[in-house]
């Protein structure tokens, strides 16, 4: 009920757990006009322990219905990270009476194999459901893929690849990405790997991804692979790679870094199956250096909002551009819309009820701050810095931090736009704040927690510049 999702810190238009411990989104798929979200899930506690899926759905991928936990843990060990397919053609024969199923392909972590230091705990196992979602059957002759004697061997996503008429299976592991092929998503066979001398490997390769987007009609294929520790500013991140694949192998464009967002709290992010030339994006909005200490009581961890990804190219690279939702404007409460505000600081008149969003343009970006405060003092800021050209967020003052040493510490991003024309999207939930600048090409994802939402805001720009269309949208929240 809506009073449950009242609780201090509770997200308003973001999912998050009625209770327990969540991080990863796996098997997202979308079906017969429902978007399911599964998600690592530990019900008996609000820290990470024996891995279930838990398991919600939407019409919207913005309003969500908790659902009763998917997967539970068996004798093949923890329910780990993974995919979901509609397996329309019934190339599995899981189906019924003309019904297509849908597969969940997973990773069984053995903890007794892993405490016995027998390298091989981990492994691939599929489940079915003819019933959209609801109920699910594990296969019987689990796992699917047995492990070759590697420590770190999981979280499959799999795609069907049409020019090869098979399904193709991304695999972590441990410091590169294997590629598996089947017909049936129940034997696989390994063709490829790809990124142990490519990429950032400050920590273990994790959660990948792999889609094609199209790009002034060519197709581009983007590799999405999560590290931890090593992201830009420290813990948890997700990299990626734009290139070629042609059913076997990957082969990457350039040698570029490039990261799907800069912020700490967006990780190991995947996007929905089945949903046709639309990809979507989404993220566990939190860190591995302090997502088990966030001071939150009877859940932990929340998910990104929703994001439709596009390519850009600059100075000839291929970079991922992140678009909140369309769905996200029907949660518009009333809008206020200033028309410009030239070379001085913009106060906002007013209080702010809610979640809100904030955009504006500008034709010449320079230095400025943008404040986010409340009446007990606490302010977040995000702002941008010409001299280094970097976007930042600052959370040392934003409420409650010091449950983690380094959660305080500024964050920073480069830009990756080059025109002077700047545009800034700004989504502020209870406990989070998503930075969208130049139409999504640097993003940020940060939490905090203040003592209450942030009410007020303030933009200073210390040069001239003139802000354009500045909108303010109070947002209602998606459990009333
Ligand atoms: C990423 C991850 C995955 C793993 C899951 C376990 O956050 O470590 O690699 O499958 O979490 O919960």
């Amino acid at each position: 009920n809506a009073q449950s999702y009242q609780d201090l810190y509770r997200p308003q238009i973001h999912f998050s757990p009625k209770k327990s411990w969540m991080n990863d989104p796996n098997g997202m798929v979308y079906y017969k006009d429902i978007y399911h979200l599964f998600f690592q899930y530990y019900p008996e506690s609000t820290v990470w322990g024996p891995m279930h899926w838990g398991h919600a759905t939407s019409k919207d991928m913005v309003h969500w219905q908790e659902q009763p936990i998917a997967l539970y843990p068996d004798s093949l060990g923890y329910i780990f990270s993974g995919s979901a397919v509609a397996d329309v053609n019934n190339t599995s024969g899981f189906g019924k009476n003309g019904k297509a199923p849908l597969v969940a392909i997973y990773t069984n972590h053995d903890p007794v194999g892993e405490k016995a230091q027998r390298n091989n705990f981990q492994t691939q196992s599929i489940a079915y459901s003819i019933d959209e979602g609801k109920s699910w059957t594990k296969y019987e002759h689990n796992p699917v893929l047995a492990n070759p004697g590697i420590t770190d061997f999981r979280d499959p996503k799999v795609r069907w690849y049409e020019a090869g008429k098979k399904w193709i299976m991304t695999l972590a592991t441990k410091d590169r990405i294997t590629f598996f092929s089947s017909p049936n998503l129940k034997e696989w066979t390994k063709e490829s790997s790809f990124g142990q001398d490519r990429g950032a490997h400050g920590g273990v390769w994790e959660c990948p991804d792999l889609f094609p987007l199209s790009y002034e009609g060519r197709t581009i294929w983007v590799l999405l692979v999560s590290i931890n520790p090593g992201a830009p500013n420290g813990g948890s991140g997700t990299q990626y790679f734009t290139g070629t694949f042609d059913g076997h192998s990957f082969m990457p464009d350039d040698n570029q870094l490039k990261w799907i967002d800069y912020g700490r709290d967006d990780y190991a992010g995947v996007t929905w199956s089945n949903t046709g030339n639309r990809i979507v994006f989404l993220g566990w909005m939190s860190n591995w250096m302090y997502g088990q200490a966030v001071p939150t009581q009877a859940w932990r961890s929340a998910n990104t909002i929703p994001r439709q990804l596009s390519l850009k190219k600059v100075n000839g690279s291929y970079y991922l551009a992140s678009d909140p939702v369309k769905e996200l404007n029907t949660l518009v409460a009333n809008s206020k819309t200033v028309n410009a505000v030239d070379g001085k600081n913009y106060n906002y008149p007013g209080k702010l009820n809610g979640p809100f969003r904030l955009s504006f343009n500008v034709d010449n970006l320079v230095d400025h701050n943008i404040i986010l405060s409340n009446s007990n003092g606490e302010k977040l800021i995000i702002g941008y810095e010409k001299s280094s050209n970097q976007f930042f967020i600052d959370r040392s003052k934003s409420g409650e931090t010091n449950f983690e040493q380094s959660f305080g510490n500024k964050q920073i991003a480069p830009r990756i736009a080059t025109s002077a024309k700047s545009s800034i999207t700004l989504y502020i939930d209870v406990s989070s704040v998503e930075l969208f600048a130049d139409n999504g090409l640097t993003v940020m994802t940060s939490i905090m927690f203040p003592s209450k939402p942030y009410d007020s805001f303030l933009i200073e720009s210390g040069a001239k510049m003139t802000i354009q269309n500045l909108s303010v949208d109070e947002l209602k929240s998606i459990w009333k």
